[in-house]
């Protein structure tokens, strides 16, 4: 089932979202609905928080269901290692419309359960990597416009207000 994807400014966008204690048959009916939302939608994740689930849980494929190995569920990941630096343009689902350039780590490495409850470590560079830590992010959360700073966080937060406003958000 596809769920409405919850923009900037809902309550539980912006809370830490807690652990997976079982993987359940209502855990399997999310991860589908988590992989079909993000591929509707469509974008290359979603974590569970941007459809209302306060549970550490995110899909990720950058082939946007293109290749058919780019599928990644994470359940309670978290990271074993990051380093170095990439500076891209990123954008998210919950805040369309805009984007702006985040310093992530270049490589990161993330451990986490599958949908069947076993430890995969997951290593990643590039999109991935960055694909990684946005949606890790979004499991504390954080968006992408809270690691703005200055002007640039405050011209993406006064727009997202006027169109709250006008009932355009
Ligand atoms: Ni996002």
């Amino acid at each position: 089932m596809i769920r409405p994807i919850l923009k900037y400014g809902d309550a539980v966008l912006h809370e830490k979202a807690q652990v997976v204690e079982a993987i359940t048959p209502e855990i399997a009916r999310l991860v589908d609905d988590m992989i079909h939302t993000m591929y509707a939608a469509p974008g290359v994740g979603l974590a569970a928080p941007q459809i209302g689930v306060p549970l550490r849980v995110f899909v990720v494929d950058i082939s946007v269901g293109l290749d058919e190995k780019g599928l990644r569920i994470l359940i309670n990941p978290e990271f074993v290692e990051r380093d170095g630096t990439q500076l891209e343009d990123e954008g998210c689902l919950s805040v369309p419309g805009f984007t702006a350039t985040v310093v992530r780590p270049s490589r990161a490495v993330v451990k986490a359960l599958d949908r069947h409850g076993q430890e995969q470590q997951h290593e990643a560079t590039g999109l991935l990597a960055r694909a990684f830590q946005h949606e890790m992010d979004h499991l504390d959360g954080t968006l992408f416009v809270d690691r703005l700073r200055g002007i640039k966080r405050d011209l993406i937060v006064r727009k997202i207000r006027k169109l709250s406003r006008a009932g355009k958000w």
